[in-house]
C-alpha cells in the first residue's frame, strides 16, 4: 500500500486528485485499479444527431422547502479566526470586496473567498461560523462524552459518526427554532481515529467502533435567535444512529430473489447495515435518500466477474472486517455483497422505523439520489454511479405521492420507489467528432452539447418485474445494473457524482468530478459530453428533459461549466467572462439555494488550493458567474451543502487526511486546535448582520 510523507497544502500526485490515504480508506484505491468498465460501448462522438429543442416549459418541481431558522447574528465562533481572516484578506476577492458585495446575482452577493491553503474554514468577509456537531459528540440518551483515548463501540453507537458527507435539514413543526439534521457517515479512517493503529492487525473493538461510526445520524439542532449559531440538541427523542449493523429491509423488485439470500437471511429481505453513504437527497414526502457508494472495498476474496465489474477485490479487504464477520468474505458468504450498493430511504420522523434499501433504483456505486415530481405527482429519481467511465440513471415511479402525515399516507409514500422503470442515460453530441480534440477546445458551434435518450433497463410492477435488457432477467438488471448499462450502450462518463434538478427551472445538473484516465491507453477517448482527455478538473452537465417533463425519455444537454483555472483556455463558465469567476476543480456535491443558484462543493481540487464551496447563477445575465463562498481545512473535502435563506451548512469531511498523518502526527488541528484530535464536523455559516445569504 502506498504511503507518503505529509505534504500539507499541496496537491497530491494521485491521479484522482486526493491524498493516497483518502483513496485507501474512502474508495478502496479505486483509481489505482484498472477501470472496471471494460465494455466497448460507443462514445458520444460516434453519432451526430440533431439536438432537441431546448425550449423549456417552466414547471416548478415539488420539493421539500428547507426551512432555515436563524435570527439576527452578532458573533461567530469556531475555526481559527485570525488565520481565516488573513486568508480571506490575502485574496483578490477581498481587495474587490466593495465591488463584489454589490454585484452578483441575487443570493450570490458576497466577496468571494480567494484560493488558499489555510487550515480553517475560510468564509467571506461579513460572515460568521460555528461548528454544529463533531465526530463523537453524544446524541443519544446514555451516550458518554467523546474520549478519543477510550473509544468503545457502545459509546460510538450513541455518538455522531465519522466522516459526515450528505446533510439534510428538515422542518420540525411545533418546536420553535429547531430543525432535524440528517447526516451520512461515509467511511472511517482508522489511522486518524485510533492512536497507534496497526492496519495489518485491527482489534475487534476497533472494527466494531468502525461499524458504529458508519451509517447515518439524525440529530435535532437548535438555532440561537441572536447569532445564527446552530447547536445540537442531545437526547432528543428523534435523535437516532443507524450503523453498519442496524437492520434494513430490502424492498422492490429484487427483494427476496435468490441473488439476495444468505445463510443469515434465507428470505433475501433483511440486511444488516449500510456502508459508504456518500451524498443523498430529501424526498417531498419527508424522508431522506442516501447513496451506498464504494461498498466494494469492505468485501474480500471474490473471483466472480460480476464482482470484478464492481471493483470487489480478490484478496483481503483494507479494514479486514472479514476476520470478524464472515459476511464480508465473499468466498464464504457469496450473496452478502449483493445487498449493498443501493439507495437507502430513511424516515427520520419515526425513530422506530426500519430503513429500506430500494432495489428498483439499481445496484451500483450510488453517489446520490434526488427527486423531481411529474405533473401528476410521481417521483422521478436521478442517481449517478461514481466510477471512471460509468453511467448515470433515472427511475420513474408509476405511483403517485399522497399528501398528509397519517401512518397510512407515510406507508404509501415509502413504497413509491418500489414500482416503476429504471433508465440509463445515452448521450449524443451535435458537433462533428473531429472537432472534439480532447483539449477542451470548444467546437465550431460554440458549445459542448447534444441530445440524449433514457434507455429503459427494467420495469417493476406490483405483479412482478420485466427486463428490457436482452440476456438478463429483471432480478439481474436490478442487482447487476452496471452490466445492464454495458449491454444497452450507455454513455461512459467522467465519474458522475451528485445529480440534482433545479427546483426553479427543472433543469438537471450532473457533476462529473474528473477522470484522469479519459483518453489514456485503451480507455474511451474524449467525446462531446466528456471533452477533455486526462480530465483533471471535471465539468458540470446541464440536462433539459423534453418538454421539461421529468418522465420524458429524451433530453437535451450541454456542458454548463468546464472546470479549472479560468486562465486555462480549456475551461468554460456558461459563457460568462472568465476574468470574473473563481477557479474551481473537481465538482462533487451540488445544491440549490432559494433563488435557484447552483452551489457546488469540491473534492480533491487540483489547483493548489483547498477544497471549497461555490455558488453560480444558472439563469439571467449572470449565468455562469461562479464565486467561491468558503474553503475547508487541510486534507478535507467539502460536502453536503444546504443553502437556506439565512444559513449555509457544510459537512467538513476527512480533515487532516493527508498521506503520512496519524493521530500523533496530525496534518490538521481543525476544529479544536493544537493537541486535540482532528474531527470531521458540520459547520454553519451565516451573515454577521443577520440578513439573507448573498443579499
Ligand atoms: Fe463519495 Fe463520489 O464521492
Ligand atoms: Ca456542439
Ligand atoms: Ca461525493
Ligand atoms: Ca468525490
Amino acid at each position: 500500500m502506498r504511503r507518503m510523507l505529509p505534504l500539507i497544502g499541496t496537491p497530491s500526485s494521485h491521479p484522482g486528485g486526493r491524498s493516497a490515504m483518502t483513496c485507501r480508506f474512502r474508495c478502496g484505491d479505486a483509481c489505482f485499479h484498472e477501470v472496471p468498465n471494460t465494455s466497448d460501448n460507443a462514445y458520444v462522438g460516434d453519432v451526430i444527431a440533431g439536438a432537441l429543442s431546448r425550449r423549456s416549459m417552466m414547471r416548478a418541481a415539488a420539493v421539500v422547502t428547507v426551512a432555515t431558522a436563524t435570527g439576527a447574528a452578532v458573533v461567530g465562533t469556531g475555526a481559527p479566526e485570525a488565520q481565516a481572516a488573513e486568508a480571506q484578506a490575502a485574496g483578490a476577492g477581498a481587495s474587490d470586496a466593495a465591488y463584489w458585495s454589490k454585484k452578483g446575482a441575487r443570493g450570490l452577493r458576497f466577496a468571494p473567498v480567494a484560493p488558499n491553503t489555510t487550515d480553517a474554514v475560510v468564509i467571506p468577509d461579513g460572515y460568521h461560523q460555528n461548528v454544529v456537531i463533531r465526530w463523537g459528540e453524544p446524541i443519544l440518551r446514555g451516550a458518554p462524552a467523546f474520549d478519543p483515548e477510550n473509544q468503545t463501540a457502545k459509546a460510538q453507537a450513541g455518538q455522531f459518526g465519522y466522516n459526515n458527507d450528505f446533510l439534510a435539514l428538515l422542518p420540525l413543526p411545533g418546536e420553535r427554532g429547531r430543525e432535524l439534521l440528517v447526516a451520512n457517515h461515509e467511511y472511517t479512517d482508522e489511522i486518524l481515529m485510533f492512536r497507534g493503529y496497526d492496519a495489518a492487525n485491527p482489534t475487534r473493538e476497533q472494527v466494531e467502533i468502525a461499524w458504529a461510526a458508519h451509517g447515518l445520524s439524525a440529530v435535532v439542532v437548535e438555532a440561537d435567535r441572536r447569532t445564527g449559531k446552530l447547536t445540537a440538541v442531545p437526547r432528543h427523542h428523534l435523535n437516532r444512529r443507524v450503523t453498519a449493523t442496524t437492520e434494513f429491509r430490502l424492498t422492490g423488485p429484487a427483494a427476496g430473489s435468490d441473488l439476495l439470500k444468505t445463510s443469515a437471511d434465507p428470505t433475501g429481505t433483511k440486511v444488516l447495515g449500510t456502508l459508504n453513504n456518500c451524498s443523498g437527497g430529501t424526498t417531498p414526502w419527508g424522508t431522506t435518500l442516501h447513496g451506498e457508494e464504494n461498498f466494494n472495498q469492505y468485501f474480500a476474496n471474490s473471483s466472480r466477474p460480476t464482482d470484478k465489474r464492481y471493483g470487489i477485490g480478490t484478496a483481503a479487504s483494507e479494514r479486514k472486517w472479514e476476520r470478524f464477520d464472515k459476511r464480508f468474505d465473499v468466498a464464504q458468504e457469496p450473496n452478502e455483497v449483493h445487498r449493498f450498493g443501493y439507495v437507502v430511504e430513511f424516515d427520520p420522523y419515526d425513530p422506530s422505523s426500519t430503513p429500506r434499501k430500494h432495489t428498483a433504483l439499481g445496484r451500483f456505486k450510488h453517489e446520490a439520489a434526488t427527486i423531481r415530481l411529474t405533473a401528476d405527482g410521481r417521483p422521478v429519481v436521478y442517481t449517478g454511479d461514481d466510477e471512471r467511465f460509468d453511467y448515470f440513471y433515472k427511475f420513474v415511479s408509476s405511483k403517485r405521492m399522497k399528501h398528509g402525515t397519517s401512518r397510512a399516507v407515510r406507508e404509501h409514500n415509502l413504497s413509491l420507489l418500489d414500482e416503476g422503470t429504471l433508465y440509463v442515460a445515452k448521450l449524443t453530441g451535435d458537433s462533428p467528432a473531429i472537432e472534439i480534440d480532447g483539449t477542451g477546445k470548444l467546437p465550431s458551434d460554440g458549445e459542448f452539447d447534444g441530445s440524449g435518450e433514457w434507455i429503459p433497463l427494467a420495469t417493476a410492477t406490483a405483479k412482478g418485474a420485466v427486463s428490457h435488457v436482452e440476456g438478463m432477467t429483471a432480478d439481474e438488471v436490478f442487482v447487476f445494473t452496471r452490466l445492464a448499462g454495458d449491454k444497452v450502450g450507455a454513455t461512459k462518463m467522467d465519474r458522475p457524482e451528485d445529480i440534482e434538478p433545479n427546483p426553479r427551472t427543472g433543469k438537471v445538473y450532473v457533476a462529473l468530478t474528473n477522470n484522469s484516465n479519459r483518453g489514456v491507453g485503451t480507455n474511451a477517448k474524449a467525446d462531446e459530453a466528456n471533452p477533455r482527455n486526462a480530465n483533471k478538473h471535471g465539468h458540470i452537465l446541464e440536462l433539459t428533459e423534453r418538454w421539461n417533463r421529468p418522465e420524458s425519455t429524451t433530453f437535451a444537454w450541454l456542458l454548463f461549466l468546464v472546470a479549472g483555472d479560468p486562465a486555462d483556455p480549456a475551461t468554460y463558465f456558461a459563457g460568462f467572462p472568465k476574468d470574473k469567476v473563481s477557479p474551481i476543480s473537481c465538482p462533487d456535491n451540488v445544491a440549490f439555494d432559494p433563488h435557484g443558484n447552483l452551489w457546488i462543493s469540491t473534492d480533491g481540487a487540483q489547483l493548489g488550493s483547498h477544497d471549497g464551496l461555490f455558488g453560480v447563477a444558472t439563469t439571467g445575465e449572470r449565468r455562469g458567474e461562479l464565486k467561491q463562498f468558503l474553503t475547508v481545512p487541510n486534507g478535507a473535502e467539502t460536502c453536503g451543502p444546504v443553502i437556506g435563506d439565512r444559513q449555509v451548512l457544510v459537512a467538513v469531511q476527512h480533515p487532516g487526511e493527508i498521506d503520512g498523518a496519524t493521530v500523533d502526527k496530525p496534518a490538521s488541528t481543525w476544529p479544536d486546535g493544537p493537541g486535540k484530535i482532528v474531527r470531521p464536523a458540520v459547520v454553519a455559516v451565516w451573515r454577521a448582520d443577520g440578513c439573507d445569504i448573498g443579499s
